[in-house]
């Protein structure tokens, strides 16, 4: 797959849903009891750690960076859709968000102490995982945590619409955690700890600790 193309059609779908998928999401962590205990295991990681930037790599409209905030956590958003970015800095005024991707990520290295990429690798090819966990790696402090969160399961689903019936055009990746955390330990990280969520459902997710090493 071409990576201008998906990126290009990635981060156009996310300027057309940014507005709706905000509205839908807002409130979503209230209802997600074992998502909020990730994140908090991860914020007294990070508080460990000796504290210090985490970045929220494709934060959306930025609940999760502000949820991460409440625990104390430095925490700052980056994303590939600027209307996204508009509206995380719209929905929280006091939070650093910025445009960017994580194909590329413009941070300087070892300049953060944890990173986190909740369901926005879902929307990167298979052939470009390796490179941006590099980057992961690359902006992570030594011994620094990652925390990422996907869908779990096999192929590809093209998404055409959502969020309010918007059109999208993004390819939809579930994958199994024992691939991602192969991936992980390829690019220098330990593989701390992992949780499934709703394994019930159709599609369940994944929430995967790392940790980069020294
Ligand atoms: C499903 S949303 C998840 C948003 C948020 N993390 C959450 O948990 O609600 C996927 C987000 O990842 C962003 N994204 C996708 N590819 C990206 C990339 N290459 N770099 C940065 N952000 C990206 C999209 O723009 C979108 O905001």
């Amino acid at each position: 797959m071409n990576a201008d193309c998906w990126l290009a059609d990635t981060r156009t779908s996310y300027d057309t849903v940014a507005v709706s998928y905000a509205d839908q999401l807002r409130e979503a962590l209230a209802g997600a009891p074992y998502l909020r205990a990730a994140l908090a295991l991860f914020a007294d990681v990070v508080h460990a750690a000796g504290g210090g930037p985490v970045a929220d790599v494709g934060c959306g409209p930025g609940h999760v960076t502000a949820h991460l905030h409440e625990l104390g956590v430095d925490a700052f958003g980056i994303d590939l859709s600027s209307v996204m970015i508009d509206v995380a800095r719209r929905d929280h005024p006091r939070l650093r968000f910025e445009v960017g991707s994580m194909t590329d990520l413009d941070l300087a290295d070892a300049s953060v102490v944890g990173l986190l990429a909740f369901w926005s690798l879902i929307h990167v090819p298979d052939e470009a995982v390796p490179t941006i966990f590099g980057h992961f790696r690359r902006v992570l402090r030594p011994g620094g945590p990652l925390l990422l969160g996907f869908h779990v399961g096999d192929g590809s689903r093209l998404k055409t619409q959502g969020y309010g019936g918007h059109p999208m055009n993004v390819h939809v990746h579930r994958r199994q955690p024992d691939q991602v955390a192969a991936w992980l330990r390829d690019a220098g990280f330990t593989v701390e700890a992992q949780m499934l969520i709703d394994p019930d459902e159709s599609v369940p997710g994944a929430v995967l600790f790392a940790r980069r090493q020294s």
